[in-house]
């Protein structure tokens, strides 16, 4: 009898063990989402911003989150263009990586978040 029960205390431990690891395995597979703060405004500060920033000339600020936001259509339009473009961005230097012009892309696709 004694045995018996411990049998069935052992089953119970594996089944509750195995369901416990499923299920963190699940929490862990979220992809790393592309906001302002943890990779646009970054980019922008490097490769625009020193153009692009409140009452430099006459180009658009891009230097915050509400610019970024509201001209992120321009913006993908110029990054994607050829280096031989007149319109082509960041002017006067090499094309952005592929994986920074995706992160554009992608971070008008999931919404635009600040963070
Ligand atoms: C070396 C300076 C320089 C850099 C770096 C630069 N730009 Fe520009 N940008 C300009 C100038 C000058 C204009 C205005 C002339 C034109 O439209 O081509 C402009 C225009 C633009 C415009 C059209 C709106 C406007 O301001 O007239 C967009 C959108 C733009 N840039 C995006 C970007 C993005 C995105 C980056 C970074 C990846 C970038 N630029 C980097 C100089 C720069």
């Amino acid at each position: 009898m004694r045995k018996v029960s411990i049998t069935v205390l052992l089953l119970t431990a594996v089944v509750l063990f195995q369901f416990c690891s499923s299920s963190k395995k699940k929490a862990t597979v979220a992809a790393k989402e592309i906001t302002y703060e943890n990779s646009i405004g970054p980019i922008i500060q490097t490769s625009c911003a020193p153009c692009h920033i409140e009452g430099k000339g006459n180009k658009k600020p891009l230097s915050s989150y509400t610019a970024a936001k509201d001209n992120i259509d321009d913006m993908i339009t110029r990054i994607q263009k050829n280096p031989d473009d007149h319109e082509f961005m960041p002017k006067m230097h090499p094309k952005l990586s592929d994986s920074t012009i995706t992160a554009f892309v992608d971070w008008k696709k999931t919404g635009l978040k600040e963070k």
